[in-house]
């Protein structure tokens, strides 16, 4: 779906660059309904350049032009970007910051009135619209601006959304850091069949598209992933035999336990 509302950038690193790919792709906004901004004016030409939307290191001018203002600067130079945009924020204007382990609630004490905040986590594979972001509002935020950013989301994948937001570090965890598990697990995968004397290329081909398959089985299925394990484990036959392995290998636990120790790491950096 349009959007009609204008919508700044702060920020056109990785995930800005990517939002500003996939809403365009996707046809979320149109050119000149985008703003961008960085803090060095050759990215800012750079990024014009290839996007032919308006990009410059003016935060201000970008946030007064625009609706919608997504914040895509590393954690640390939020509470500055948000002082330096406070004069000319207001209620109508949504916020949505997708800075890791940044609350709504040390946003909105850093502005001087109610604003319409909304905390999202996305995770990489927006790039390739295959992502996944969970969003949780803050106190200020009406049913249209969560609205607006759920359309937003969906344009680079699934979109979830949370009211409790204590559950932001375990998001993070888990579908914030998400990918980064599936590649080792893809790059494991793929050097077992190295090792059995499959082409480079070909084992990687085969892990990953059977790692997505998975997923796929999953989320279309809507069954439970024992039951689709159970469905390919012939008595006696081959998986089984993998799966023993893993299991011996703590496969389960060290999943499990990654989850755990990356949600309290970013519990920590909340802190
Ligand atoms: N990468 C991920 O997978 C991922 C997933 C979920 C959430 N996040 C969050 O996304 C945010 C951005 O991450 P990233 O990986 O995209 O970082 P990044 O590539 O370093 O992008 C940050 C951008 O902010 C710009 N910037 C710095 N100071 C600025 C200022 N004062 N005004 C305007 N722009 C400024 C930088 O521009 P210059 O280079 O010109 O300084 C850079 O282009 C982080 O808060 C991170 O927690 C990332």
């Amino acid at each position: 779906m349009k959007l009609k509302q204008k919508v700044a950038i702060i920020g056109v690193g990785k995930m800005g660059n990517t939002l500003i790919d996939s809403m365009l792709k996707n046809k979320v906004v149109n050119t000149n309904q985008l703003y961008g901004t960085t803090s060095r004016l050759e990215t800012a030409e750079q990024t014009r350049e290839k996007y032919h939307i308006n990009v410059n290191t003016d935060n201000l001018s970008a946030v007064r032009e625009s609706d919608i203002i997504i914040l895509t600067v590393k954690p640390q130079i939020i509470p500055r970007i948000l002082k330096e945009i406070n004069e000319v924020l207001d209620k109508e204007k949504l916020v949505i910051s997708i800075a890791a382990a940044i609350t709504t609630h040390f946003m909105e004490e850093q502005l001087d009135k109610d604003i319409s905040i909304i905390r999202a986590m996305p995770n990489v594979a927006s790039l390739v619209n295959e992502g996944m972001t969970v969003l949780c509002p803050g106190q200020f935020v009406g049913k249209e601006h969560l609205n607006l950013a759920f359309q937003i989301f969906k344009s680079v994948g699934d979109v979830a959304v949370i009211e409790r937001e204590e559950l932001m570090d375990v998001v993070t965890a888990l579908s914030g850091s998400g990918p980064a598990y599936s590649y080792m697990m893809i790059e494991s995968l793929a050097d077992g069949g190295i090792r059995m004397g499959l082409p480079r290329e070909l084992a990687r081909k085969l892990a990953a598209q059977s790692v997505l398959g998975g997923a796929k089985m999953v989320l279309k299925t809507g069954l439970h992933p024992a039951v689709l394990k159970d469905d390919v484990t012939t008595p006696a036959g081959v998986t089984i035999d993998g799966l023993m392995e893993l299991e011996d290998g703590g496969f389960r636990v060290a999943l499990i336990k990654a989850i755990d120790h990356a949600t309290q790491k970013s519990k920590q950096i909340s802190k």
